[in-house]
């Protein structure tokens, strides 16, 4: 499991930041480490910031203006570091980069207008014309259809392969193929992968590994630690916490995040200041957070695996999870979503769900809040029984991202809705 001593060796202790202030480091007083808490709490953020706020301020510009002609060409020559306009950037977001940055151990960090807006420009941005791509299956499907769909009207050609399957993405390879992608755990299905062996291959194979790792977050699982190349996160979920925000980041190399940084100067999805701002203060009670989301689904998928009613159970928290070993080896928690099967059909599997009091019905995860879901009837509702089986999502799904309640509550609440359906 990993420590709790979380930032790399060779962070920078207070770096310059980009005001002329300097930024909170990643070592203390004593040259250690800081942990987790203490990153989420100061990581990244500017002394003293603008106006002397304690607070992270919102900086609510479209544009940022000069003070003379000299300015600009010290601007444009680099000799100062300065906003310009706002589709390249914004004091508040970088704050927010910043702070993803020293939780994720990463030399940089990117902030998008969403998760998809992450995936979409960083796959722009690393691929082109005739390149191939490798995805596994139990992804998150609007990437798989980016992917399959939109990408190969350009001429990007994907293979799909089975999650944790090595051998399949091994063979999938090709001369042109450019990126490696995959999610762990994987939605819905909480898969696995083992990042070593993941990296391993693109390393071999001298190609990009992308790892989306927003059901784990850097508190249980940190990629770039393997050899991952590229993490990606919807911000949307974990690291806001608080389902009121859209956000998606990007963290690896400085060389790498700035090429994404480039097309996205282009592409224009860039996160506006209130929702950096949003992500910067959801992500202060971060660890706390995902110590006790953590706790409430062990607790949970515990509960649910010892259930008359229910037939499987996907949590890589319990023994039984086909990859539990290399979970405990590379994640300090298993996260916050747990997926199970009840006996039942599509309409048995409705009932449970509409018989919770406590989780509310709603697509997305993450959050404080308690939400639960069948996958059928959400994210895959336009498919037949048989076309959903083929991607592998069951009628009897139930989806539940536990929030920050008592365990207890969410426990009897569940107890009670599997008995009356
Ligand atoms: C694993 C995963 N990746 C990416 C996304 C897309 O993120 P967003 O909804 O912020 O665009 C989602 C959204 O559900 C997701 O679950």
């Amino acid at each position: 499991m990993m420590s709790d001593r979380q930032p790399k060796d060779g962070d920078a202790a207070d770096e310059p930041a980009r005001e002329g202030a300097k930024r909170f480091g990643a070592t203390g007083a004593d040259g250690k480490l800081l942990g987790f808490s203490t990153l989420a709490v100061h990581g990244g953020e500017p002394r003293p910031k603008l106006g002397n706020s304690l607070a992270t301020p919102i900086v609510q510009t479209a544009t940022y203006t000069f003070a003379d002609t000299q300015e600009i060409h010290d601007h444009f020559q680099h000799r100062i570091e300065r906003e310009e306009y706002g589709r390249y950037g914004n004091p508040t977001q970088r704050i927010a980069e910043q702070k993803l940055a020293a939780l994720e151990g990463a030399e940089d960090c990117l902030l998008f207008s969403s998760g998809m807006a992450a995936v979409t420009t960083a796959m722009y941005a690393v691929l082109s014309h005739n390149s191939h791509v490798v995805v596994t299956d139990d992804s998150y499907r609007r990437t798989r259809q980016f992917l399959t769909q939109t990408l190969h009207r350009y001429g990007i050609e994907v293979s799909v392969v089975p999650a944790g399957d090595y051998e399949a993405i091994e063979e999938a390879i090709r001369p042109t193929t450019r990126l490696l992608v995959s999610e762990s755990p994987t939605n819905p299905y909480n898969r696995i992968v083992d990042l070593e062996r993941f990296a391993d291959l693109g390393r071999r194979h001298r190609i990009k590994t992308l790892i989306d790792a927003t059901f784990a977050t850097p508190f249980n699982q940190r990629p770039l630690e393997y050899g991952i190349d590229i993490v990606l996160h919807s911000a949307t979920k974990y690291l806001g916490g608080h389902n009121d925000l859209l956000a998606g980041a990007i963290l690896g190399s400085a060389e790498l995040v700035d090429g994404v940084r480039s097309l996205q100067a282009i592409t224009g999805a860039i996160i506006d200041p209130l929702a950096a701002y949003l992500l910067v203060r959801g992500l202060k009670t971060f660890a706390l957070r995902i110590a006790r989301q953590n706790a409430n689904a062990q607790a949970l998928a515990e509960f649910l695996a010892a259930h008359p009613k229910v037939t499987a159970v996907h949590y890589a928290g319990l023994p039984s999870h086909p990859q539990h070993e290399i979970a405990r080896r590379q994640m300090r928690g298993f996260g916050g979503v747990v997926s199970f099967e009840i006996a039942g059909d599509l309409e048995t599997t409705s009932r449970v769900i509409d018989a919770c009091r406590i989780p509310q019905i709603a697509p997305s995860l993450g959050g404080v809040e308690s939400l639960i879901e069948q996958p059928a009837l959400m994210s895959f509702y336009e498919l037949t029984t048989e076309e959903r089986l083929m991607v592998g999502i069951k009628d009897n799904l139930i989806r539940y991202s536990v929030g920050i309640e008592d365990a207890e509550d969410l426990i009897a609440d569940l107890a009670v809705a599997l008995e009356r359906a």
